[in-house]
C-alpha cells in the first residue's frame, strides 16, 4: 500500500493505476476506521481492480460547536488495518493541500441536505459536498463507496453528483451493526459502558417502528411513540425521528408504494447517534 500526503505525488500513482488499464474505486473516510469502513473497501475491491482510501478529517464539514478537534486521529492503526486490507493507496493529505490559503469555493446542495442532520447541522453538508467533490477531482476515481449509515449524506452526494454531472459511479453499502445491533462509529467510543447499553433504544425503535408502519399503524402516532421509548431508555434528546421518502428525502406520512426510510438521530450522554432503517 502506498501512503500519499501531496497531490503532485497522488496525481502520478493515479496515472499509473489508468496507465495499465486498470478501474479506480475510492472509499472517503475520516479515519478512525471500525469494521463498517472496511466493508466499504471489500465492497470497493470487488467493484474495482484498484482500491485508494482517503482519510481526512474534514474541517468544513464540522460546525463551531462540533467535535473537529476531539475527533479521533489515529492514522498509524488506521493505516495497518488499510494494509492488511489489501488497499492499494492511502490519500492522507493535511488541511493545507486540501485547503491552501486563500481557498474561496463553496458549495451548497439544496433538497435532500434540508431537515434531519442538515437542520441539526447547518452548513455540514455543504463541508461535504465540498471535500467529496475535491477528492473525487484528486483520486479521479471511476466508483466512489459510502456507507447508508450515513443515509442523508448519501442522499446528498447522489444529489450533487448528478446535478454537477460528475463521472464517477456512486455505490451505497448496507449498515454494518455490532452483534447487538447497535451501528457501528466512530463516536461509539465516546460511550460509557452504561450509555452504550442504553444506546440500543434506537435501533429498537426504528425495528419496532418499521413494523408498526408495515402492519398500518397510524405513522404519527408510532413516531412520536419511538421518541417517547428513546427518551424513556436514557437518550438526552431526539433530534428527529422520520419516516421520509428514500430518495428524495421528503416527510411521508403514509405508506406510499416507493421505498421509504426511518431516520433518526438522537443525544445520549454528549454523544450524538445516527440510524435509519428502510421501510418498504
Ligand atoms: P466517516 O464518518 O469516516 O465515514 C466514512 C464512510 O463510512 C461513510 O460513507 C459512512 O457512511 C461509512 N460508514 C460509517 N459507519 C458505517 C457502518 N456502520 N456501516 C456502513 N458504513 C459505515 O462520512 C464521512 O466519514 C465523511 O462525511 C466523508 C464522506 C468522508 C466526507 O468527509
Amino acid at each position: 500500500m502506498q501512503t500519499i500526503n501531496r497531490l503532485t505525488e497522488l496525481r502520478a500513482a493515479t496515472r499509473a493505476i489508468k496507465a495499465e488499464d486498470k478501474s479506480l474505486a475510492l472509499v472517503p473516510t475520516m479515519g478512525a476506521l471500525h469494521a463498517g469502513h472496511l466493508q466499504l473497501v471489500e465492497e470497493a475491491k470487488r467493484r474495482a481492480d484498484a482500491v485508494a482510501v482517503s482519510i481526512f478529517v474534514n474541517p468544513t464539514q464540522f460546525g463551531p460547536n462540533e467535535d473537529l478537534d476531539a475527533y479521533p486521529r489515529m492514522l498509524e492503526e488506521d493505516s495497518a488495518k488499510l494494509r492488511a486490507a489489501g488497499v492499494d493507496l492511502l490519500w492522507a493529505p493535511p488541511v493545507s493541500e486540501v485547503y491552501p490559503e486563500g481557498f474561496a469555493t463553496k458549495i451548497h446542495v439544496a433538497g435532500p441536505s434540508s431537515g434531519y442532520c442538515g437542520g441539526a447541522r447547518p452548513g455540514h453538508f455543504d463541508g461535504v459536498a465540498l471535500v467529496v467533490t475535491k477528492l473525487f477531482n484528486q483520486v479521479e476515481p471511476d466508483i466512489a463507496c459510502f456507507g447508508e449509515k450515513d443515509f442523508q449524506q448519501l442522499a446528498v452526494i447522489r444529489q450533487f453528483v448528478r446535478d454537477l454531472d460528475i463521472n464517477v459511479e456512486i455505490v451505497g453499502v448496507p449498515i454494518v451493526r455490532d452483534a447487538d445491533g447497535l451501528a457501528l462509529s466512530s463516536r461509539n467510543a465516546y460511550l460509557s459502558a452504561e450509555d452504550r447499553q442504553a444506546a440500543l433504544a434506537l435501533p429498537h425503535a426504528l425495528q419496532k417502528a418499521r413494523e408498526a408502519i408495515l402492519s398500518g399503524g397510524d405513522v404519527a402516532l408510532i413516531l412520536s411513540d419511538a421518541q417517547k421509548a428513546i427518551l424513556a431508555a436514557g437518550f438526552a434528546n431526539v433530534d428527529y425521528f422520520a419516516l421520509a421518502d428514500a430518495q428524495t428525502l421528503a416527510p411521508v406520512s403514509a405508506l406510499t408504494g416507493r421505498p421509504l426510510r426511518l431516520l433518526a438521530a438522537a443525544k445520549i450522554g454528549k454523544t450524538r447517534l445516527i440510524d435509519n432503517l428502510a421501510v418498504e
